[in-house]
């Protein structure tokens, strides 16, 4: 974790209609009350932004989006803006989930513009990364993220790159109960860590936070955040139980 501000986030993913997303961040807010030691986001549903922003206004809880559009605004039918994110109280937003990667066709290079609109309108750009079971069974699991971070972040100037955190998430621990061993986790967020080095140098290598995400329980994540390159996580399934959720911010290392 090294000095760098530890960041928990959750991914509602499609869960949550407005009334429960209201439920849920009420919750929550009472059991992180004081915690300010961590960055706390949570990202609903586009549908319950509002509602969310207006509940943790003036709290320790900041608001992401799951995803973005590059253009500001325009005739594209069914997208959201960055501009639109940035008015409705987000100041996150997901970028190039493996979801999205699988379902919805997302590819190195969208993920690469959707970063650099989020970066142009201040929002902190989460950006996905992570290798495929059988990626990993065929020892691919190095190139596949050397490709995907190069990708990402193709472009970017070097000032801009500090303010991405970036999440590596193995497809396969993804909501499968299934989860990196600690070790396994920190040869990777280390080989991450190193390629930004090489790619913009020490200094800012040693800025960027990089979480960990795929099934991160309250009962997996101190071991997780003892690691030296982890700086946090990003929750899918535990973040939709507040005492879940809470259980992994206030997590403890002793
Ligand atoms: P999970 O999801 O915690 O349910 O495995 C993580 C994610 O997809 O961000």
């Amino acid at each position: 974790m090294a000095d760098r501000r530890p960041c928990i986030a959750g991914n509602w993913k499609m869960y949550k209609t407005g009334e429960e997303a209201l439920e849920l961040i009420g919750e929550l807010k009472d059991l992180i009350a004081g915690v300010d030691d961590v960055d706390v986001v949570v990202a609903p549903p586009f549908t319950a932004l509002s509602v969310v922003a207006d509940r943790i206004k003036g709290s320790n809880i900041q608001l992401a989006a799951q995803n973005l559009y590059w253009e500001s605004e325009g005739a594209y039918t069914g997208e959201i803006s960055p501009t639109m994110l940035v008015s409705t109280g987000c100041s996150y937003v997901i970028v190039g989930h493996s979801e999205r990667r699988q379902y919805f066709g997302e590819t190195d290079s969208t993920v690469n513009r959707k970063i650099k609109a989020a970066l142009v309108h201040n929002l902190v750009p989460i950006f996905c990364i992570g290798e495929s079971l059988e990626e990993r069974e065929a020892e691919k699991t190095f190139s596949v993220l050397d490709k995907q971070v190069s990708g990402g972040v193709e472009s970017i100037a070097a000032d801009d790159i500090g303010k991405i955190i970036i999440a590596y998430e193995p497809v396969w621990a993804i909501g499968t109960g299934k989860t990196a061993s600690n070790e396994q986790a920190q040869e990777v967020h280390h080989f991450i860590r190193k390629r930004v080095s090489d790619l913009y140098g020490k200094d800012i290598a040693n800025i960027v936070r990089i979480l960990y995400g795929g099934s991160v329980k309250p009962n997996n994540i101190v071991g997780l955040m003892v690691q030296p390159d982890i700086d946090g996580a990003l929750v899918g399934g535990a973040s939709l139980t507040a005492s879940s959720f809470a259980g992994i911010i206030k997590f403890k290392i002793s």
